[in-house]
């Protein structure tokens, strides 16, 4: 069966601290989001199938800076081809970060958030062997309070098996306390997940 969504090419694009970093010519786009070591930058190679487009490390705190790339998409077999950003973000959370540099943290990704026009959702990435922590539960209610559309990534899906799976995306859903809540599981190392993302930036990005 043809993939309704193919991606024909992805590349680096920039990485910023400031909006005058930002890239000159925006795109509609999608930011990965989530405490440090979660999977960001991993779920972004696995999606791209470029391994080595962003940096992971076994230690947390591996992105710094905000990292946009460009990727065009085919869909559906047709002939266009449409231009989308993926935005990897620096990951919070990270107990030994300085206190100084969480604050400059929360400032940068806050300035990123409530200035990106062109962003139509965000993926909301959490753990799927733990519960969400403080810190993810205010990064939830912080943007649907900003009515910026969420969707929440179970990383790391392949380190429980498919009933453990279930049940712990059901004690995620009451943590959120959304009891509806589509919760994607995804395991980088088989790109598991990938098409239904595919799917959701098909139908998000997607003029
Ligand atoms: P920061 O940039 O520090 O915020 O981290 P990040 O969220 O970008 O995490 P990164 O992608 O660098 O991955 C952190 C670690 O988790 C690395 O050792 C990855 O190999 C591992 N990892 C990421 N995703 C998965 C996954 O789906 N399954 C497994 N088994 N390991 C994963
Ligand atoms: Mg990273």
């Amino acid at each position: 069966m043809q993939e309704s969504v193919v991606i024909t090419k992805a590349v680096y694009l920039a990485s910023a601290v400031r909006k005058d970093q930002y890239p000159e010519v925006r795109r509609p786009e999608v930011a990965f989001i989530g405490r440090s070591n979660v999977g960001k930058s991993s779920l972004i190679n696995s999606l791209t199938r470029i391994r080595r487009l962003a940096h992971v490390s076994s230690k947390p705190g591996k992105t710094q800076t905000i990292n946009f790339y460009e990727l065009l998409l085919r869909v559906d077999g047709g002939e266009e081809r449409h231009p989308v950003h993926l935005v990897d973000l620096p990951g919070y959370g990270y107990a030994k970060a300085a206190r100084d540099s969480r604050q400059t943290w929360a400032k940068f990704i806050e300035e990123y958030f409530l200035t990106s026009e062109h962003l139509r959702f965000v993926c909301l990435l959490l753990d799927i062997r733990h519960l969400p922590m403080a810190s993810d539960l205010r990064m939830f209610s912080w943007l649907v309070e900003k009515d910026i559309p969420v969707l929440v990534v179970a990383t790391k899906a392949d380190k429980l098996g498919k009933n453990a799976r279930r049940t712990q995306i059901a004690a995620m859903r009451r943590a959120l306390g959304v009891p509806e809540l589509t919760i994607l599981p995804y395991a980088s190392p088989k790109s598991e997940g990938r098409s239904e993302l595919l799917d959701v930036m098909k139908d998000n990005l997607i003029e």
